[in-house]
């Protein structure tokens, strides 16, 4: 027996060595921590439950016989994140670069299984060169095997990838099909294909930063959703975005205690806006100031700054917060900002998450630049993602919402349940000035009349009352009360249902 047990230390101390010392020693010295550290961070101390720590790939191509790692570069299982069960697999770049083999592909699966069967979210850290080039075949079905079980996942658990090293090819799709796509700068990257073969194939120089790295991602491609400057604070800041979880699709996300009073007044709300409607302000004085203990936690702060998205919490209840940012092309909806909020009303919808939606928008960027990229598909998105969309809806106009992008916005008609304005706020087709140009172009050549004009469209338009007389605002608010009634709404709402007609599945203008 002792020789067994001895064996067994063996064997688990070969497999916790991954691809030996050496390069766990380059590893580090790369400013990387190794794919246990990493589960050792991410998760509370000593809950972390190893599977198939003697899974052996079963490749005998060129001399792999020889070469067999026990645990075959990737360490998976189960643990918790303040308390909160959690499945992780973590990628070994000691062990073949972190490769995806057959075998390798088989454990990362059978954890993806577990989860959806207890119904608990998964939590890949990503470092990993790709498809094990000495298996062929066999890898890429591996790849595959993973791919089909992110879209079966998708919207009933959550899934989340942490990008901490080199991800070509395969390696990267599988984070593309998940929720939220974190990414660690200098030392994760993502692309296709790396800047070799751009260079054969489209002749261009381009550094494996600027190609695939974090700041790439999170500021010009959008495939990233944050960027962080080392392991342990992606790591950290990943354990925050966990609290703010459901564990699945048929749980409330958990409910946070507060000493933030539900009903706190903030006078300073009353002169955020400027009295200039064309002077910007920051969106974000208006969701912190607002939100439990001014804690935000943003979303892809770094791409489409125009609108901004996040979780945050109200009276101690995850919700979802969307809103346009005046300081940002004036706060219009653009290809990129419907994008970006779409896909996270669609997070929020899937996971009963409710959203709320602070509003100040002038209306879509027009252009051609916008019209051939088109923005009437992707514009698209945005609205139908909040048409959509059942989880409680409260929306707040705080400045403009003109035209088409007032109804996108959560407007009453796509079902918004509470929509409440600030008395400054101006809602119409389009503003006093343009509105005016069209109608009374007979008076383009006369500067007094059109003045005149635009005052009378001001006082008969630009203002929440026209929509407050037709119900479509429920009530104008003061600025200072915004947190309470919001927090009495989502109170009231608690309990809302709402489903769609069954089908089987909308087709989303992609
Ligand atoms: C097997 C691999 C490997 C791979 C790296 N290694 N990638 N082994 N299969 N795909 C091994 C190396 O041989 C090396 O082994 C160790 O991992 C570390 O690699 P290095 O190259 O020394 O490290 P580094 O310089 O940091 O470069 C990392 C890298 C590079 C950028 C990931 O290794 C690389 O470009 N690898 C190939 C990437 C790729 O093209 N993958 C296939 C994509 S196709 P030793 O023993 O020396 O430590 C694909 C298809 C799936 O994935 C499609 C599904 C849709």
């Amino acid at each position: 027996m002792q020789e067994i047990i001895e064996q067994l230390e063996k064997k688990r101390a070969a497999a916790r060595l991954g691809g030996g010392q050496k390069r766990i020693d380059a590893q580090h010295a790369k400013g990387k921590l190794t794919a246990r550290e990493r589960i050792e961070l991410l998760l509370d101390e000593g809950s972390f439950e190893e599977w198939d720590m003697f899974v052996e790939h079963r490749c005998v191509d060129f001399g792999m016989a020889e070469q067999r790692i026990p645990g075959d570069g990737v360490v998976t299982g189960y643990g918790t994140i303040n308390g909160r069960m959690v499945f992780v697999f973590s990628q070994d770049f000691t062990v073949f670069g972190g490769a995806l083999s057959e075998a390798h592909a088989e454990k990362i699966c059978k954890v993806m299984d577990h989860a959806m069967k207890v119904g608990v979210p998964v939590i890949g850290l990503n470092d990993s060169g790709g498809a094990r080039i000495q298996e062929g075949v066999a890898s890429l079905a591996g790849y595959a095997d993973v791919f089909q079980r992110n879209v079966m996942a998708s919207g009933v658990i959550p899934q989340i990838s942490m990008i901490m090293g080199p991800c070509a090819g395969g390696a990267v799709y599988s984070p593309a099909m998940t929720d939220f796509i974190f990414m660690v700068k200098d030392s994760a990257y993502m692309f296709v294909t790396g800047p070799e073969v751009v260079k054969t194939v489209t002749h261009e120089e381009v550094t494996a930063e600027e190609l695939g790295g974090a700041v790439s991602h999170s500021t010009r491609s959008g495939v990233a959703d944050l960027a962080f400057e080392n392991d342990v604070e992606a790591l950290l800041m990943l354990r925050r975005l966990y609290n703010y979880l459901p564990l699945n699709n048929r749980e409330r996300p958990p409910v946070r205690r507060t000493d933030d009073p539900a009903d706190r007044m903030d006078l300073s709300l009353d002169t955020l806006v400027p009295s200039n409607p064309n002077k910007p302000y920051d969106m974000k004085e208006l969701i912190i100031k607002t939100v439990d203990d001014r804690d935000f936690f943003e979303i892809a702060p770094d791409y489409a700054k125009n609108i901004i998205v996040g979780f945050a919490r109200m009276d101690g209840h995850t919700v979802g917060i969307v809103a346009n940012q005046p300081l940002v092309l004036a706060g219009c909806l653009d290809i990129r900002s419907s994008i970006k909020a779409a896909r996270f009303v669609r997070f929020c919808d899937a996971f009963n998450i409710p959203v709320i939606t602070f509003v100040d928008v002038p209306g879509f960027l027009p252009g051609t630049a916008q019209e051939y990229g088109g923005i009437i598909k992707h514009g698209a998105k945005l609205l139908f993602a909040f048409a959509e969309c059942t989880v409680p809806k409260v929306t707040v106009i705080t400045r403009k919402a003109y035209g088409g992008a007032y109804d996108v916005m959560s407007s009453k008609h796509l079902r918004g349940d509470v929509n409440l304005a600030w008395p400054n706020a101006e809602i119409a087709v389009m503003g006093p000035k343009g509105a005016v140009e069209i109608i009374f172009r007979e008076d383009k050549n006369d500067p007094d009349k059109l003045a005149a004009r635009e005052t009378e469209y001001k006082e008969r338009f630009a203002n929440p009352f026209v929509a407050g007389s037709r119900g479509f605002i429920d009530d104008v608010i003061q600025p200072h009360e915004t947190r309470k009634r919001i927090c009495r709404s989502l109170a009231m709402l608690h309990n809302k249902k709402l489903e769609n007609p069954w089908r089987k599945h909308g087709n989303i203008p992609l």
